[in-house]
């Protein structure tokens, strides 16, 4: 290999330990050492050079997480050692049962135990095996002895490590551990999904599990996940002798373990433990739905052994379930953006994991039928962390015989228009195009952060002036003057000018923002931007077709034809009409997705402040016409953009005779396109 070849693959190995090495601080340590931008930098630097050099590129690169190409069905792999489940304890009678026959098999005394407790993680079981330090395989759990190899998938999850850390790594490794979805992010895609007209997921575990069994890993890269191990299987190559070391080699290895694992001698400690863990359950990041307590030493649990596929060496503690008893006073239909209508139960307030519930979602009429709900039934209110509480299931033995069956109005508690029930469809729509409450819904949507981020304009106010007449649709908002403005309860002279600022600066959406504000069903601002990439337009994407839309990848035959039904509606072309002509609204035109661009190929490196645009603006305009930037001047560089205080990076342009712009130079090149 030449010189310079030597060199390259110095720096691209330099990378991928220097990313790897912030990826871990980043999301197994909660604790990034460099910021976002720098990260970036780094990892575009590793991006061009592997591009250059396309021979160098390995499985393990960082830049290999997601890419594989969705298949068409899992392929199933046979666990090396079956992955065993767990016996369960409910009440602290049996925790101490499991205890006294773990002394009784195993024939220690007392104070000779030794557990280690931890977290029972509410999420989907998972192997990951490596060989020779590098990420081979992951599969599912699946019966025990069979799972599905979920190898792209999870290869996407940062805190799985792709490679592991160490210099004496053993020859084969298997971790064994749960993938989860925190709370926090459930609640946030579960939003996401409401907005675009999508199922809801009903827990983060199911969340969790829906996504690592995509057969596209695009999907599942685009979820938040976490790995946390718990155990191992095989390992070759290295000697550990319990449980509680097994813990910290995984977390030498480079793995998230459970933060909250402890070991305890008695089995006072074990109690002590349950009860802190039940208690701090509300406010942990992810669920947890008991905590397991297992022997330590493997020897003694060899002598142990395992019976039925469970071993008797462990045991999870469960905890009682987030649920409550309660009484149905009323169920209401309330009726969201897209027209569906949602039967909710009004309830005798309880509270439920620490939270006051007052309604809960019946979620369709087909789930009340299902349940047979009834106005006047006692039922179970389940919280599953911040999902909105759902209705498990009726007492029935508590009826006295006066409860009323629900019956889906046939007409709009809004609107009083009809209501229809679409073929193949669980939801019923009110079919009345301008129904208040759909109105309202999608403005909401319309001004909202993702959308046409209309700062300080919330629902209140948005209430308010449809309440007040001031607006009717999304495009009259742009109408708005500051006196409109003054007509609306508790409104300020300063307050109103910002509100009218915020409308005006939100004339200038990016094309993704503009497509997600209008409301299609279905899409979500995900869908959104990849609608912007492929047609660059309001335009571009109106005259599609069906069979066009669906060549598009991440677009199926629904979400295709609710594209075209919106653009179709001429409701929708008037509101259209009106936000770009009288409205001001300007609707961008972007660069589609594989047009040949002017700096196609060309790689520029900043330096130096500029005056005009940020470093990110500079790089965006540059990435948009297919240029990339780089962090460091070599012979590949095209162009080093010169700003005030430039470093050695142009010295080093100069020397290499690279071609150097000005900002005003730089400002023509990409104005010009
Ligand atoms: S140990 C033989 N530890 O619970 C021991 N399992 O019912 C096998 N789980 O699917 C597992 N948190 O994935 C262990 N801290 C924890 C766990 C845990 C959750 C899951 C596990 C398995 C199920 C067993």
């Amino acid at each position: 290999m030449s010189e310079a070849g030597k060199e390259i693959l110095d720096r691209v190995r330099r990378l991928r330990d220097l990313i790897s090495f912030h990826n871990h601080r980043y999301y197994v340590l909660d604790d990034p050492e460099i910021s976002d931008a720098e990260y970036d930098r780094l990892f575009d630097e590793l991006l061009r050079l592997e591009q250059e050099h396309p021979e160098i590129v390995t499985p393990d690169s960082p830049t290999r997480r997601v890419g594989a190409q969705p298949l068409a069905q899992f392929r199933t792999v046979r666990h090396s050692t079956p992955m065993l489940s767990l016996n369960k304890a409910t009440t602290d009678a049996e925790f101490l049962d499991f205890h006294r026959r773990v002394l009784d098999l195993s024939r220690v005394r007392e104070d000779e135990i030794a557990y280690t407790v931890e977290p029972k993680f509410d999420g989907l079981a998972v192997e990951l095996v490596y060989r020779k330090g590098v990420y081979a395989l992951g599969a599912t759990r699946g019966d025990g002895m069979v799972g599905e190899d979920v190898t792209q998938n999870l290869k996407t999850v940062k805190s799985i490590p792709l490679k592991l850390m160490g210099n004496s790594v053993p020859d084969l490794v298997e971790a064994r551990g749960e993938i989860i979805m925190n709370k926090e992010h459930f609640t946030r895609l579960n939003r996401e999904r409401e907005k675009a007209g999508e199922p809801l997921f009903a827990n983060p575990r199911n969340a969790a599990a829906g996504s690592v069994r995509q057969l596209d890993p695009r999907v599942t890269d685009s979820r938040p996940l976490m790995f946390y191990a718990h155990g191992i299987g095989n390992v070759e190559g290295a000697a550990i002798e319990n449980h509680w070391q097994s813990l910290h080699f995984l977390k030498k290895l480079g793995f998230r373990i459970s933060e909250y694992a402890k070991q305890c001698r008695t089995v006072e400690e074990v109690r002590t433990y349950y009860r802190e863990m039940l208690e701090r359950r509300n406010e942990m990041d992810y669920e947890i739905d008991g905590i397991v307590i297992k022997v330590n030493e493997f020897a003694l649990q060899e002598r142990l052994g395992v019976l039925s596929r469970s071993p008797r060496w462990a045991v999870a503690w469960k905890f009682p379930p987030q649920q409550e008893h309660t009484r149905i006073r009323d169920i209401q239909v309330s009726v969201g953006r897209t027209g569906v209508l949602t039967p909710v139960a009004i309830l005798e307030p309880v509270r439920v994991g620490g939270v006051e519930v007052s309604r809960a979602t019946l979620h369709n009429e087909d789930e009340v039928r299902k349940k047979d709900v009834r106005i006047g039934d006692t039922v179970v209110i389940q919280r599953a962390g911040d999902v909105i509480p759902e209705v498990v299931k009726v007492i029935e033995s508590m009826r006295t015989g006066d409860e009323k069956s629900f019956v889906m109005p046939d007409r709009c508690p809004v609107c009083g228009s009809k209501v229809e029930r679409l073929e193949g469809e669980s939801a019923h729509r009110c079919t009345g195009i301008s129904c208040p409450a759909q109105v309202k819904e999608n403005l909401f949507h319309f001004a909202s952060r993702a959308a046409m981020d209309m700062e300080g304009l919330g629902k209140k106010y948005l209430e308010q002036m449809l309440d007040k007449g001031l607006i009717k649709d999304p495009a009259d908002l742009y109408f708005l003057k500051k006196e409109d403005l003054m007509k609306m309860e508790r409104m300020g002279d300063k307050l109103a000018e910002n509100l009218i600022n915020a409308i005006d600066r939100s004339r200038n959406p990016s094309l993704a923002n503009l497509i997600y504000a209008l409301g299609i069903r279905n899409v979500g601002s995900h869908l959104a931007g990849v609608l912007a990439r492929e047609f660059g337009s309001i335009d571009g994407l109106a005259e599609q077709s069906i069979e066009e839309l669906i060549n598009v990848h991440e677009i199926g035959p629904i979400v295709a034809e609710s594209i075209v039904n919106f653009f179709h509606s001429e409701k929708n072309q008037e509101v259209l009409e009106k936000l770009r002509r009288e409205g001001g609204i300007h609707f961008p035109v972007e660069k589609k997705k594989g047009k040949e661009t002017p700096l196609k190929g060309k790689t520029f490196v900043l330096t130096g402040a500029l005056d005009d645009l940020s470093r990110d603006q500079a790089r965006k305009a540059i990435e948009e016409m297919g240029g990339r930037v780089a962090s460091s001047v070599s012979r590949k560089t095209d162009f080093v953009v010169v700003g005030k205080d430039p470093g050695s990076k142009y010295d080093n342009a100069v020397k290499m005779g690279i071609r150097t712009l000005n900002e005003s130079e730089f400002r023509k090149m990409i104005s010009e396109w």
